[in-house]
């Protein structure tokens, strides 16, 4: 427990579904981290409702995406995992770091600038929000180091700076937290437009392989997924984007570098290779699939490992909020 590694946290949002670029791109990767950090991992149900979810589903994705963490390999003996919202101390960090924050700071998100837009008129203000949650994530445990995408570098740095302020402010409480950058992040591409990145939340289901996509629905996503005007096996991202784009999935479910399956596969053409990759895939997420619907379907195994998560977590949480609140100027609550 009193662990000396760097601690490291992350977590995925339960909206849509979770696919082979979040695998390939992250999840696998947060494995193999276990074995050199303290990890923490977390579902962010919180952060899912600055957009508009449906009870049920969010009900339903969060266990999903719990169960895909530990079937995609996560150990729960070895790392926290858990729901943020079972851990309240997440909002209530956030709402101390709001207030250091300002409008200005948080005006200035790329992201917030795109989301509010496809949200019209009546623009939440929990999206405006968002990266402070976010930043409550991380420095309630002290991260040192956290793995995001591109899309999460701003969030980070706001993370940093609102640290860095509190810091300044009272004194030094917060670790100031450093982006994990992955040696080599295969970027995995939709298979309706090669130049448009795998996402779970694109709105055409038949440009992602969901990781609990059946069988034969994996088969005909790639068997339906676009090719390019040539014809050859081979890997060359500018001129032929998109079998370029299958070698690298290929390449990263098997573990075999990209000219080995090139040279394999020369001669033959697009549609063969496809079936193959099609087969390829299915085996790759069998183990993955068996082993999700067998923690899936174990309700009280599930219920067990929630609350042990959540346990652990919160003990973590609490040490440093404690201090965050007492050095704000609350009174502390008798006991
Ligand atoms: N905002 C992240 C995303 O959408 C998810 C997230 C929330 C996160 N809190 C986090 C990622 C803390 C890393 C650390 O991808």
């Amino acid at each position: 427990m009193a662990d000396q590694k760097p601690i490291l946290l992350s977590g995925m949002q339960p909206t849509g579904d979770l696919m082979l670029g979040n695998l390939i791109g992250a999840l696998r990767n947060w494995v193999k981290l276990q074995e050199e950090y303290d990890c923490l991992y977390t579902v962010v149900d919180l952060h899912a409702i600055t957009m508009p979810q449906e009870p049920k589903l969010l009900r339903k994705r969060t266990l999903d995406l719990l169960c895909l963490y530990l079937a995609a390999g996560i150990d729960p003996e070895r790392s926290t995992v858990f729901v943020q919202s079972h851990v309240p101390e997440h909002a209530e960090l956030a709402w101390i770091l709001g207030c250091t924050g300002t409008m200005g700071e948080l005006s200035r998100m790329t992201q917030f600038k795109d989301k509010s837009q496809r949200q019209g008129k009546n623009i939440r203000a929990g999206l405006f929000f968002y990266p402070v949650l976010m930043a409550a994530d991380i420095l309630l445990y002290g991260a040192d180091l956290v793995p995001v995408g591109d899309d999460q570098r701003q969030h980070l740095e706001l993370t940093r700076d609102l640290a860095i302020r509190f810091n300044h402010q009272y004194s030094d409480t917060f670790t100031v937290p450093k982006a994990y950058i992955p040696e080599m992040g295969a970027r995995i591409m939709s298979l309706t437009d090669p130049t448009s990145k795998m996402s779970k939340s694109s709105e055409q289901p038949k440009s992602y392989i969901a990781l609990l996509d059946p069988p034969d629905l994996i088969r005909s996503k790639f068997k339906k997924a676009v090719t390019d005007s040539g014809t050859e096996i081979r890997y060359d991202p500018e001129g032929s984007p998109a079998i370029s784009n299958l070698l690298t999935i290929h390449s990263a479910l098997t573990g075999k570098p990209i000219a080995e399956i090139a040279e394999r596969f020369s001669g033959k053409g697009y549609g063969e290779y496809k079936v193959a990759l099609g087969d390829v895939a299915v085996e790759a997420l069998r183990p993955i699939q068996e082993k999700f619907k067998e923690l899936r379907e174990d309700k009280p195994g599930l219920s067990k490992l929630m609350a042990d998560g959540a346990r652990l977590a919160q003990r973590r949480a609490r040490r440093i909020l404690d201090k965050v609140k007492r050095k704000t100027g609350f009174v502390t609550r008798p006991r």
